[in-house]
């Protein structure tokens, strides 16, 4: 809780108070400059406060304000279900955060967001101090967790883009989006370099090739703005109102850990580490990245939350990042085994490896307490507090979070707007990777004639906006159904890009005997993987599930079909690709499905390059592209394209 402040700066307060409150009344009698100098002389006092100080000295000027509990609470993030205005006031917490689905009491509309996080704010505002909080959330693809915002494809679809313009775009629209809602931080992006499909975080994963996750990193240039040309390396920007901060994550070897399981051990050499999961870092900072956020994951048997090497040595001092390093999800907790067995210890191992920030997230007075504890007890020096919120500080001073501390609502109409879901068209179109297309005998079976007699599209993805969304859509874990965001199905889409006279019979697992019975000219087939996010999608066998494959069956045997598989990785397809005559990867395209129907009936040409390989079976992971044994049913790079049709709409 905050001190008492010492007795000056009282006076010097209460002068200034004064001088406010009597201002207007003597502005008519007084000459425009005496009033403007008296006002010069009271900002002085508080240089914090003031915008025309260089940040360092309204850092400093702040930090000689505050005491060891103001300090700590710049460290403390919770979730916004643990909080209320009055506790931001109380204790001047440095942050809050939705987690994957901690949503306002009603997620209907924008508004609500709005004002959620001015409440908080203003709590924040009415503390001692006055500093603001930083509010973050998860907005991995497009601002996920908002009703009706736009949900772009997940990062694996993107990688197969190579375009990191595009991702650039994404980023700005992300951000408009996301401080539509009034929040002015991201935890984005992933720039795990995935190694291994059998991870259920895979697809927040851009590629398993660095190179791919080093150009995708042009996304924090769309987040936060484009870094100007005189910044000094390593310190953090965000450009203002229309921007947010961004977050790289998770430090570091996340998409390593051994068989793809969550959270686990990546086994790898000092060279190896440098080589394929650090670079994303350099082009981050380099970026200006405002914060980096650590990876649950071991790194050769050590915790990475309790890693003083990595985190303090090497990102702080070698690489020189100067914006803060926050925690994962209660993720100093993980630093024991069992979870939390010794709470007081991951707080000391997690502060003193160089943790900034810790996303508690729920018992803020506990951390709290045991904080200043290990401080006053001298095991944690007053040096690192000081470290971590200077950090804290310059991220909030650089992005003008004192200026501008509330949202207003001239931005609500952001959130899913057309601009931006023509954009996301525009990624989902590139994102497809066709991986079949007819055979060398036959002619190619895409693009698909826009006026046949009838059709079938079938599959349990068909006409499922969340099952096209995947994970970290409005809920964590993802969910079924339409009715939970507002976007385009691939049936919709379908629907709209034949022609008027054409009949389309949709079911989601059609018997054989009607699909042959039914005088169809072809079949659409949309299956895949359900929604899934972190551990939940882990999987060592990584089958369609039923009754996807049912479906092909039943359909693929007996009529032309071209199956779009929805999934978050590459899944086993080799047994059943000579039964397809074509097949796309759509990964996990977002609201958008419209882009999967402007390849299909040719709108646009298939462009994609997959951006992982794609293996025979699961016995043969982890298999990347330059592995000397390396024997992929289709090779990283590979991806067939189609001329648009001239003269299509
Ligand atoms: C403001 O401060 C300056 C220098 O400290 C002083 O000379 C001046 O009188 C002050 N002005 C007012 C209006 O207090
Ligand atoms: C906040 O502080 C006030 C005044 O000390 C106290 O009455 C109130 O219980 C505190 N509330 C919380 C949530 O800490
Ligand atoms: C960079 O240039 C801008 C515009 O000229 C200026 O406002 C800013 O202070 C400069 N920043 C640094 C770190 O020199
Ligand atoms: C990795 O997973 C195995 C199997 O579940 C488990 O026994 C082990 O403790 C995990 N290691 C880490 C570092 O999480
Ligand atoms: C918990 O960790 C602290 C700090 O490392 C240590 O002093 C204490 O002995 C530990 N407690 C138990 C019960 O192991
Ligand atoms: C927070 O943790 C403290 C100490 O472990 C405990 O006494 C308190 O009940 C907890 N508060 C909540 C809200 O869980
Ligand atoms: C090509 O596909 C047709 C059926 O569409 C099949 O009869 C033929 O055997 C295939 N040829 C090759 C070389 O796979
Ligand atoms: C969507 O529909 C399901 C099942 O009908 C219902 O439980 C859920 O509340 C609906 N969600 C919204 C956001 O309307
Ligand atoms: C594959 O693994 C997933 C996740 O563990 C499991 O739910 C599913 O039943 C498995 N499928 C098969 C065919 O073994």
């Amino acid at each position: 809780m905050a001190g008492a402040p010492r007795a000056p700066i009282l006076l010097i307060l209460f002068l200034c108070i004064i001088w406010t409150s009597t201002v207007m009344l003597m502005v008519t009698a007084t000459s425009a400059e005496s009033s403007s100098s008296v006002e010069e002389n009271c900002t002085m006092m508080m240089k914090y406060k003031d915008p025309k100080q260089p940040i360092n000295i309204r850092m400093k000027d702040l930090m000689s304000r505050m005491t060891l509990a103001e300090k700590i609470a710049q460290m403390t993030q919770i979730d916004r279900a643990s909080a209320t205005p009055e506790v931001m006031r109380n204790y001047s917490l440095g942050s809050l955060l939705s987690g994957g689905g901690s949503l306002p009491m009603t997620n209907a509309n924008v508004e609500d967001w709005v004002k959620m996080v001015n409440e908080f704010q203003k709590g924040s505002l009415s503390s001692r101090l006055g500093i603001p909080m930083l509010y973050g959330i998860d907005a991995v693809h497009g601002h996920n967790n908002v009703y009706k915002a736009t949900i772009f494809p997940h990062n694996v679809g993107l990688g197969v883009t190579r375009d990191p313009d595009l991702v650039k775009r994404i980023g700005a629209a992300t951000a408009l989006e996301v401080r539509a809602t009034g929040i002015p931080y991201v935890f984005a992006p992933c720039i795990a370099v995935c190694r291994d499909p059998r991870w259920g975080r895979c697809y927040e994963s851009y590629s398993e090739d660095h190179k791919i996750v080093q150009q995708m990193t042009e996304i924090i240039s769309g987040l936060q703005g484009e870094l100007p040309t005189n910044s000094t390396n390593g310190v953090p920007y965000v450009a203002g109102k229309n921007k947010v901060a961004a977050c790289a994550k998770h430090f570091v070897g996340d998409g390593g850990t051994t068989e793809g399981i969550n959270e686990n051990n990546t086994v790898i050499d000092w060279h190896g580490l440098l080589n394929i999961h650090m670079p994303a870092y350099y082009n981050s900072i380099i970026k200006g990245v405002s914060t980096i956020m650590v990876s649950y994951s071991s790194l050769n048997g050590v915790k990475m939350h309790a890693n003083y090497d990595l985190v303090t040595r090497f990102l702080k001092d070698t690489l020189k990042f100067r914006g803060f390093v926050i925690s994962d999800w209660a993720g100093i907790d993980k630093i024991t085994t069992p979870v939390k067995a010794n709470y007081t210890y991951s707080v000391q191992a997690g502060i003193s490896a160089g943790i900034d920030m810790v996303m508690v997230p729920f018992n803020h007075t506990e951390f709290i307490d045991i904080l200043t504890g290990l401080v006053n007890d001298n095991v944690i020096p007053m040096s690192r507090i000081d470290d971590a919120v200077r950090r804290i500080l310059r991220v909030k001073f650089t992005m003008g979070l004192f200026e501008n501390p509330l949202a207003d609502l001239s931005m609500v109409d952001q959130v899913g707007s057309q601009a931006h879901r023509d954009l996301a068209r525009e990624a989902v179109r590139k994102s497809l990777v066709l991986l079949k297309n007819g055979n060398n005998t036959d002619s190619p079976l895409l693009p698909l004639p826009r006026n046949p007699n009838r059709i079938l599209v079938a599959g349990t993805h068909a006409n499922n906006l969340g099952y096209q969304c995947g994970g970290w859509t409005i809920s964590w874990q993802g969910l079924s159904g339409n009715n939970h965001t507002s976007g385009t199905t691939i049936l919709n889409a379908i629907s709209t890009a034949v022609d008027p006279s054409t009949e389309i019979i949709y079911s989601e697992n059609p018997e054989a005997d009607f699909v042959k019975s039914a005088k169809l000219s072809y079949a659409i087939v949309v299956v895949g993987e359900f929604p899934y996010a972190e551990t939940a999608g882990d999987n060592l066998n990584l089958t369609i599930p039923e009754p996807g494959l049912s479906t092909i069956s039943n359909v693929c045997e007996s009529v032309k079909c071209v199956v779009i598989l929805i999934s978050g990785r590459p899944l086993v397809i080799e047994p059943y690709l000579s039964s397809m005559d074509a097949l796309v990867a759509a990964w996990l395209p977002g609201s958008e499905g419209q882009g999967v129907a402007d390849a299909l009936f040719g709108d646009y040409g298939f462009t994609g390059k997959l951006a992982r390989t794609w293996f025979r079976t699961v016995d043969q992971l982890p298999m990347n592209v330059g592995d000397s044994h390396y024997d992929p049913l289709f090779p990283f790079g590979f991806g067939l394209t189609t001329q648009p049709v001239l003269g299509s709409s």
